[in-house]
This record gives structure tokens, sequence and C-alpha cells, in this order.
């Protein structure tokens, strides 16, 4: 099997500074790759903070830290990326972005390197397709926090050869996660039932069935979920759960997957949850509390 030593990360936000920093920690050498120096020294910083706090907790040596860091490296050029063994993409749920990004990447990486994407909810295959490489090609896809989520579903699209596959499996097991091997069908397993629970939770709250707090409070004491179904689509992010209702509605063609009413107003508001401060809580104080806008 492909030795895979250096591995490239498409997209430094969310889910890839955390696949850049689970990567470097188990010990492959990661160059990440942003559009623009400011969100690329933003996910960086990110990194720096958690290694910083694993030490401070006494989870990790200085030195350990600093090897760790010193293996990643940044960049905003896809240049960087000619040498890697696997290149992983993280980068905004949008299929006319990443088969740009694709097109890029697949010009300038090594013809034996393997690709794959983190996509939430977009067929593999279709990203596989406009690379000249879709037998190396499949799906990994990571939970966010991925420093903390134990799995990774590993997709294998129609194009995905045994090699490749085995190459997702090996380095998810290398990153310490527990893999799941699943096929090429929009949500994989996770999202196709985590979704419509989160979208039902806030037709709840649409219909008056609970406050915020209640239906989170409620589904943590009664179903010992570790949060609430409104904090974790604010965990999320709002505009990233309206690619993936989008791409699921698309697919199956059922209310259960349909942006609620609900959802859209935030949307347009740009309340995205976590990341822009505002979704279903407010995050500018202490602590969080209720979104007062949506009362
Ligand atoms: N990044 C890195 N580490 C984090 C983190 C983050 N964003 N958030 C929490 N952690 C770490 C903390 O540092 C802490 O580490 P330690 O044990 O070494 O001290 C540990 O996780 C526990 O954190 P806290 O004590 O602060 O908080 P909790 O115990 O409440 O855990 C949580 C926080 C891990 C987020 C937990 O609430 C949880 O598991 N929530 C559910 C998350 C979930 O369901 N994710 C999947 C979303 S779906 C998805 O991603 C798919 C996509 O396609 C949409």
């Amino acid at each position: 099997m492909a030795e895979i030593e250096k591995v490239g990360v498409l997209g430094c936000g969310l889910m890839g500074h955390g696949i850049t920093q689970v990567a470097a920690q188990a010990g492959y050498e990661v160059v990440v790759r942003e559009v623009d120096e400011a969100p690329l020294a933003k996910g960086i910083g990110k990194i720096e903070k958690q290694l910083a706090r694993a030490v401070e907790k006494g989870k990790a040596t200085q030195e350990d830290a600093d090897a760790v860091r010193s293996r990643i490296q940044g960049t905003v050029d896809y240049g960087d990326l000619a040498d890697c063994d696997l290149v992983l993409e993280a980068i905004t749920e949008d299929l006319g972005l990443k088969l740009e990004m694709w097109a890029a990447v697949d010009a300038v990486a090594k013809p034996e390197a393997f690709f794959a994407t983190n996509t939430s909810s977009l067929a593999v295959i279709e990203q596989a397709a406009s690379t000249s490489r879709p037998e190396r090609f499949l799906g990994l896809h990571f939970f966010n926090p991925v420093q903390v989520m134990k799995l990774l579903e590993v997709v294998r699209c129609v194009t995905t050869s045994p090699e490749a596959l085995e190459v997702g499996l090996e380095f998810g097991r290398r990153l310490g996660k527990l893999t799941v091997q699943t096929n090429d069908k929009a949500g994989f397993i996770v999202n196709r039932l985590l979704v419509p629970y989160m979208l039902d939770a806030i037709r709840a709250y649409e219909e008056g069935v609970g406050s915020i707090t209640e239906i989170d409070e409620g589904m943590k004491g009664g179903a010992a979920h570790p949060m609430g179904p409104l904090a974790l689509l604010d965990l999320i992010g709002l505009d990233t759960i309206g690619a993936v209702c989008d791409a699921l509605y698309d697919e199956f063609r059922e209310r259960r997957f349909a942006r609620p009413p609900t959802l859209r107003k935030m949307l347009a508001a740009g309340w995205y949850g976590r990341k822009s401060g505002i979704g279903f809580y407010d995050y500018s104080g202490e602590t969080p509390v209720e979104n007062p806008g949506l009362r």
C-alpha cells in the first residue's frame, strides 16, 4: 500500500484547522492552504492555542507541542501541495468552489497523490470525476470538533480503488479515529440521521413545544446527548447546515431535509452560530444566552 508521509489540507477554517492539527499530532507533515493570509493566521492561531492549552493541562510536553507545530506549514499557494501524498479538502460546502479548487490542485499535485473530500453532503463522485484521478479519490468525513470527535466516515465512491480506500482507512487509524466505511449517498450515515433530527428541533421550537434552552436541556437530560440540537447547530454553523439541507433535499426530495423558515431567516440575518457570535444563542457575553431576536 502507498505510504502517506505528507498531507495537504485545503481550508484552515472550522474543520480544516482541526484536520491539520490531528494529522500533525499523528506525525504527518502537513501543508495547509487558505485563500488568504488572514484566515490562514486565524486557523493556525487556533491550533497554537489548543497546543498551548494541552501543555498547560499537562497533556503534552512543550517539546511535543513544538514538534507538532513544526510539522505544520501554512500557505496560500497551491504549488506548495506538489509533493503531498494525500490532499484533503475542507473548504466551503459549495460544489462549484470545490471543483474550481480541485482543478488547481490536480494541475500541481504529483500523479500518485490521493485526493479526499470532507464534504458533509455532496456526492463524492461529482468531485472525483472532475479530476484526472477518480480512482485515487475518496471521501474522508470528519466531525466537529475534529480534535475531540472519534469518528471518521471513509467513503467509497464508484470509482474509488481498493488501494485508495485502504489509504483512507489507514490514515484514519493512524489519527486514532474510529473509522466507519460508508457508500457515496448524500449525508452518508451520520448526517442522514443527525440533520433531520436537528431540523426537527427547529420545527419543534417554531411550533412552541419548548424554548431554545428547554429543547436543548430536554435532549441533554432525557437522551444523554452531550449538547442539545440547537446548540449543536450553532457549533456546526448554520451556513454549513443550510448547504447540507439543500444537498440532502436535492437528493431525497423529502420535507424532513428542507430548510425550516427560522433557519432561512437566521441565514438572511447573518446569524451563523458560534462562528458569527450569534445563532440560536448569543455568544457575546460570558455565557451564551438565548438569541433575543428569535423571541
Ligand atoms: N476544539 C478542540 N478541542 C475542543 C473543542 C474544540 N472546538 N471543544 C472542546 N474541546 C475539548 C476541550 O479542550 C476538552 O479537552 P480536555 O478533555 O482535554 O480538557 C474536551 O474537548 C471537553 O470539552 P469541554 O469540557 O469544554 O466541553 P464538553 O465536555 O461539553 O464537550 C463537546 C464539548 C466535545 C463539543 C461536546 O459537547 C460534544 O461532543 N458535543 C457534540 C458534538 C457533535 O455532535 N459533533 C458532531 C457534529 S456533526 C458534524 O460535525 C458533521 C458535519 O458534516 C456537519
